[in-house]
């Protein structure tokens, strides 16, 4: 049977790809828009079968409630975080997920914002272009060989950030509450508690995911622990770390830099004009707004827009596996499945 199948967040080149795979969902009437989804982005027809998202929509309860006949969200990203699974599982919507698209493009980022930091290679660049300035002065960095990286989460991305880390001499320690043996004793790195890895690592990078217990796992304490003048690094969700605890370790001059590709509240900082004008600032952290726009100012701070999945290699990936996990859908055959 026929189904209507809502895409939203999606460029047109997105479209044009999604799009040129229709022999594979031949039966589906597909409907796009370049508009997120989310309480304050509700588009005016609901009556979908399926939708799909990105990680820049927020499908809340009160979202799901106004999709009457929705079966099934196919989420164009990795983490699922922003879909509430509870509500999902209660309304009967199956979702699906792309589980692997890109880990060695999340975990190449995570190593350019090491790089940027620890050779300034954004206030190299800056200097030259903004003054003609080629003085070297205040722009002597540190070698990353021999340095130790505490890899917090060592799953598919982690894995990728282990043997690029390997790749520069880098001494590795990794933590996660499952370690994996196998993968300690391919790349030869020891996993030891958390705050003994904080304590010990030069950089410390975040591959985790947002769950209630990983909510500000970085907090003022474990921030605390690090390496007097480390950097830390974020490409997993900003909810990981508490943003103004980081702001007062970067403040203080404990911590060394932050390379940081997801902030807590990227959604209000990326569309602010939005978020006034639509006078709903309910659910939303003022502090941690501000707190983002200090962040952004800081020096030893680079800030990018949720990008490390970005390549034309992983997109490709996410649309073929997008596409495929809403053909098992209408197949009655759920792939990928979010449990
Ligand atoms: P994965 O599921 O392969 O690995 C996650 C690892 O974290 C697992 O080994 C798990 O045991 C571990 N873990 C769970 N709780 C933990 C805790 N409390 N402390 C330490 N480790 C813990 O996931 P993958 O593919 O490596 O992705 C990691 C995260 O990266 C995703 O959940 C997603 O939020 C983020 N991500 C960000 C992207 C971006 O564009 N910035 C793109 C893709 C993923």
């Amino acid at each position: 049977m026929s189904k209507n199948i809502a895409f939203f967040g999606t460029k047109p080149w997105e479209k044009e790809y999604i799009e040129s795979k229709k022999e594979i969902l031949a039966d589906a009437a597909l409907w796009f828009t370049e508009e997120i989804l989310s309480n304050d982005h509700m588009p005016k027809e609901t009556n979908f079968d399926a939708i799909s998202v990105f990680v820049d929509s927020t499908v809340t309860k009160e979202v799901l409630a106004k999709f009457p006949i929705l079966q099934f969200i196919a989420t164009r990203s990795t983490g699922y975080d922003h879909i509430d699974m509870v509500a999902a599982k209660s309304k009967g919507v199956e979702v699906s997920s792309v589980p692997s698209y890109g880990a060695n493009t999340v975990a190449e980022m995570a190593f350019g914002l090491i790089l940027s930091l620890s050779r300034k290679i954004f206030e190299s660049y800056d200097r030259i272009r903004e003054s003609g300035n080629w003085s070297v002065e205040g722009l002597r960095g540190f070698d990353l060989m021999g340095k130790t990286i505490g890899v917090v989460g060592t799953g598919k991305i982690g894995r990728h950030v282990i043997s690029i880390a390997k790749g520069f001499g880098m001494n590795v320690i990794g933590y996660d509450p499952k370690p994996n043996l196998s993968l300690a004793a391919e790349f030869d790195f020891p996993y030891k508690p958390l705050n003994d890895l904080l304590a010990e690592s030069d950089v410390v990078t975040l591959h985790l995911p947002y769950m209630p217990e990983t909510h500000h796992l970085m907090d003022d304490i474990r921030i605390s622990l690090m390496k007097p003048g480390a950097l830390l690094i974020n490409t997993s969700r900003g909810g990981i770390v508490d943003t103004n605890a980081l702001v007062k370790a970067l403040k203080d001059g404990r911590l060394g830099g932050a390379g940081l590709d997801v902030l807590e509240e990227e959604g209000v900082i990326k569309d602010e004009i939005d978020f006034l004008v639509s006078g709903k600032p309910e659910g939303h952290d003022w502090k941690t707004v501000i707190a983002n726009h200090v962040l952004i100012d800081m020096p030893n701070v680079i800030i990018t827009p949720h990008n490390a999945f970005n390549t034309k290699e992983a997109i490709e990936r996410i649309l073929d596996t997008t596409v495929e996990n809403i053909a098992g859908y209408m197949n009655g055959q759920i792939k990928n499945k979010v449990e």
